[in-house]
This record gives structure tokens, C-alpha cells and sequence, in this order.
């Protein structure tokens, strides 16, 4: 009987523990580009070379057109105005884990295309292809 209670007590800590998880940024490691287009997007590079000029221009559309700021925040850190509502949270720029665990063609498909089951959505035709690299340059440089 003891024991039944022991582990009754252990499977709800179990489930504490994965609902406090949920309430953050979703585990990093774990590609979010689906695996049967993941091959395809890692493979994409950015046809524009990267210049100071490129970079104004992507903080530009971060901050204007593209609207990133309301949920990556002004900062790149995940805590714009609209974020606290939702689960899991954006991304946050500045964390290293995610530069050394995405390529930049997993990064272009996620904005384009969107996440799924996130609040991240899908930017095709609202960005142009030039536009969504420019961003990515403007992202660089919270690295
Ligand atoms: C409505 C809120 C919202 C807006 C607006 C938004 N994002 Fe996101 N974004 C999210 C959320 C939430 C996630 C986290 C999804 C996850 O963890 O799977 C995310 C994840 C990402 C990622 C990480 C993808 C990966 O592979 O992990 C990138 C890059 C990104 N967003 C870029 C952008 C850019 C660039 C813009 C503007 C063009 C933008 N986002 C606009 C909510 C938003």
C-alpha cells in the first residue's frame, strides 16, 4: 500500500513538473521544421551578402512591417507586449543553444511557413523572400 502511494506521489510530481515546462520556451533541441520538409529547409541559404545596410533593413521590417517585435519583443528576448500570452513563448534571440541547434534555412522556413500549434505563424505573402533574409540578418546581431 505504501508503495502504491509512493508512486502515486512521484506520478504527480511527474506531471508538475512537464505542466511547468509547458509554460516556457519549448525544448530547443528538438527541430520545429516538420521532419518530412527538414532535410530540404536546412539546406537553404541566404542569396544576400550581409552588410550594415542589410541589417538596418531587416531591424526595420523586425520592427515595422513584419510585426516580430510584438511577440520576440524590441529586445530580441522573447518578451514583447503580446508574449505572456502564449505557450510556449517566442524565441528568444539571445540564447545560444538556438544558433548552434538551427541552420539558417530552418530559420527562414520557421518564419515563413509558421509553427504549427504555436503562435508563431507563417509570413509567406505578407514577406518577401529578400525580406525574410534581411531579418534573419537583423537577428544575427542579438547573437
Ligand atoms: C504572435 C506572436 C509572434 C509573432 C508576431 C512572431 N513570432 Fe516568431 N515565434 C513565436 C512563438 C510563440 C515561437 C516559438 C515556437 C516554438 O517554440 O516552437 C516563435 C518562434 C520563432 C523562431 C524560432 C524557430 C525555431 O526554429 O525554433 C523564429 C526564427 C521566429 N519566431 C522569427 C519570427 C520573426 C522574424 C517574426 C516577424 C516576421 C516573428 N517570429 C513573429 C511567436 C511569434
Amino acid at each position: 500500500m505504501l508503495n502504491n502511494q509512493v508512486v502515486l506521489l512521484l506520478l504527480v510530481f511527474a506531471f508538475l513538473q512537464v505542466s511547468l515546462s509547458l509554460a516556457a520556451e519549448r525544448q530547443i533541441m528538438q527541430p520545429r521544421v516538420p521532419a518530412n520538409k527538414l532535410v530540404a529547409a536546412q539546406a537553404l541559404t541566404s542569396p544576400l551578402a550581409d552588410s550594415p545596410e542589410l541589417v538596418e533593413k531587416g531591424k526595420a521590417l523586425y520592427n515595422g512591417k513584419g510585426t516580430c517585435f510584438n511577440c520576440h519583443g524590441k529586445s530580441g528576448e522573447g518578451d514583447g507586449p503580446v508574449a505572456a500570452g502564449l505557450d510556449p513563448s517566442p524565441r528568444n534571440f539571445h540564447n545560444q543553444d538556438f544558433w548552434r541547434h538551427r541552420t539558417e534555412g530552418e530559420v527562414f522556413w520557421a518564419i515563413k511557413n509558421g509553427l504549427s500549434g504555436t503562435g508563431m505563424i507563417g509570413f509567406d505573402g505578407q514577406l518577401t523572400d529578400e525580406e525574410i533574409w534581411a531579418i534573419i540578418q537583423y537577428l544575427r546581431s542579438f547573437k
